[in-house]
């Protein structure tokens, strides 16, 4: 998988664009100048570079190289850094209780994985720091994955999932639902998305 995400970064342009993604800019109001994040599988960098803009102190962690690369690119082009970590999320040495904010935005594990993945992310949150994450819903299959995703149905997120892995958490959002996406390369398109605010306590 590694080297398909390389190709798909390895071109000039973004393959998802360098907008962020819509529902992390409705969650501004949350962050502010000098918080940590850990952006986790953040591609070529849109998310942490804007949260980077915003002020926060931005980890990236993506295992391609290419992707990586890009986000220090286009950080460097917005006057902005990001710290870039080359790592697989399954092998990670995870911090623990490191950032104010963890976002998670449209990355995909099968069962046994994501948990492992949510309760390192929930971990490396610090107490009272928010994890932001929006993921595909089953329901793409439905809409025949006109706005892309993993086409397993294994790797689709339900709320009730999400409600298990986080249990520990303060939910402060959960919900899924339909909408038409405004950024990424498939801005327009109709997507089935599950979305997670959670507090660690
Ligand atoms: C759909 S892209 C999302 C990128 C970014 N979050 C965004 O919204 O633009 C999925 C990302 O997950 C990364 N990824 C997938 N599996 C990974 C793993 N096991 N460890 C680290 N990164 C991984 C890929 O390299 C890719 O950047």
């Amino acid at each position: 998988m590694r080297e398909v995400w390389d190709d798909k970064f390895s071109g000039k342009d973004y393959f998802f664009g360098t907008i962020p993604n819509a529902f992390l800019v409705d969650q501004a109001m949350r962050f502010s100048p000098g918080m940590s994040a850990l952006c986790v599988a953040d591609g070529e960098g849109r998310n942490g570079v804007w949260l980077a803009e915003q002020g926060l102190d931005v980890v990236s962690v993506d295992f391609s190289k290419a992707g990586l690369a890009k986000a220090r690119e286009l950080a460097r082009s917005r006057g902005v850094s990001v710290e870039t970590v080359c790592a697989d999320l399954l092998s990670w040495d995870w911090p623990n209780a490191a950032f104010d904010v963890v976002v998670a935005l449209y990355i995909h594990f099968p069962e046994g994985e994501r948990s492992v993945v949510n309760r390192a992310m929930l971990a490396a949150l610090k107490p009272g720091g928010v994890l932001v994450m929006e993921v595909f819903h089953p329901d793409q299959l439905r809409l025949g994955f006109e706005s892309g995703g993993p086409q397993d149905p294994e790797l689709l997120y339900t709320a009730d999932g999400l409600r298990h892995d986080f249990a520990d958490a303060e939910i402060i959002t959960l919900e899924e639902l339909v909408l038409t996406r405004s950024e990424s390369r498939h801005a327009g398109k109709k997507a089935a998305i599950t979305r997670l605010i959670a507090k660690r306590q």
